[in-house]
């Protein structure tokens, strides 16, 4: 049976670690993060490179497993599942921007934004595909090849088919790392609308302070642990916080005798 958490609870990590790598390799890319997101809400996450963003991005997403500890979507435990139950729990609850984007190159724009709803036998949306499309400005190019764009519009196309699908959780890693400040301010609309008037629940790694500040609160994680949280963050106190990251790692790890 499937272990259930609390309504209203969109996300839950209980301690979860993660060690890549074997022996010498070894890389402790999550040290034991707990964390519960409200459904309905927008996190952004953020810290220095190699800090573990994107590991414990894909942890929450049942892309990767945990070395250790436990992780609820949308109130049901991602473990005990087998494979094929798991695919149709991401397809069904989860959507996924990933840093590197891995649109099909054989099919076109609008192709690539519908395939995820065919995969999981719903009903296509033709319209609001091309609606979103268009709201991330690619309206003009629906029967492009991937090979025919550029590196922010195959972001905005990887972000418009995880939002046409409408899941209920959905992960983004860096979408607007790669976006000009309009672009960017229109996919961080977008993703804002999407909790706001949809009553979904939206995780983001970014880098950008301006960016973060779209969100309700703000994560901030080093040497694989959460070491802070800002909420209602502004642009400025965001940054002022990401300064100041490294010595919070140092505290935390003096206090955990890590
Ligand atoms: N598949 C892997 N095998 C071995 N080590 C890995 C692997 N993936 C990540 N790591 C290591 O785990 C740590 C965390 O990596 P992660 O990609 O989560 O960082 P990040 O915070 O997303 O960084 P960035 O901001 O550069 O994207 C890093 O030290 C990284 O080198
Ligand atoms: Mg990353």
């Amino acid at each position: 049976m499937t272990v259930r958490t609390a309504a209203g609870e969109a996300l839950r990590l209980e301690n979860v670690r993660k060690v890549h790598g074997t022996g010498d390799g070894k890389v402790d890319a999550l040290a034991g993060v707990s964390v519960a997101l409200p459904a309905g809400s927008f996190t952004a996450v953020m810290g220095p490179s190699g800090s573990g963003k994107s590991t414990l991005l894909q942890c929450a997403a049942g892309l990767d497993t945990p070395t250790g500890g436990r992780v609820f979507v949308d109130g049901a435990e991602l473990a005990g599942r087998n494979e094929a139950a798991l695919t149709r729990f991401r397809r069904s609850r989860i959507g996924f921007v990933f840093q590197q984007l891995n649109l099909l190159p054989t099919l076109d724009v609008l192709q690539n934004v519908t395939l995820p709803l065919k995969l999981a036998g719903r009903r296509v949306d033709t319209a609001h595909a091309v609606e979103t499309l268009r709201r991330v400005g690619l309206g003009d190019r629906l029967h492009r090849m991937p090979a025919e764009l550029s590196g922010g519009q195959r972001q905005r196309v990887a972000i418009a088919r995880a939002l046409v699908a409408r899941p209920p959780v959905l992960f983004a890693d860096e979408p607007t790392g790669a976006l000009d400040t309009r672009s960017a301010r229109e996919v961080l609309g977008l993703l804002r609308e999407t909790v706001r008037a949809h009553g979904r629940t939206v995780v983001m790694v970014t880098h950008d302070p301006v960016a973060a500040a779209h969100a309700d609160a703000v994560l901030f994680l080093a040497d694989g642990r959460l070491v802070g949280r800002l909420a209602a963050p502004t642009a400025e106190a965001v940054a002022e916080r990401m300064t100041h990251l490294g010595d919070d790692a140092e505290v935390q790890r003096a206090r955990t005798g890590a």
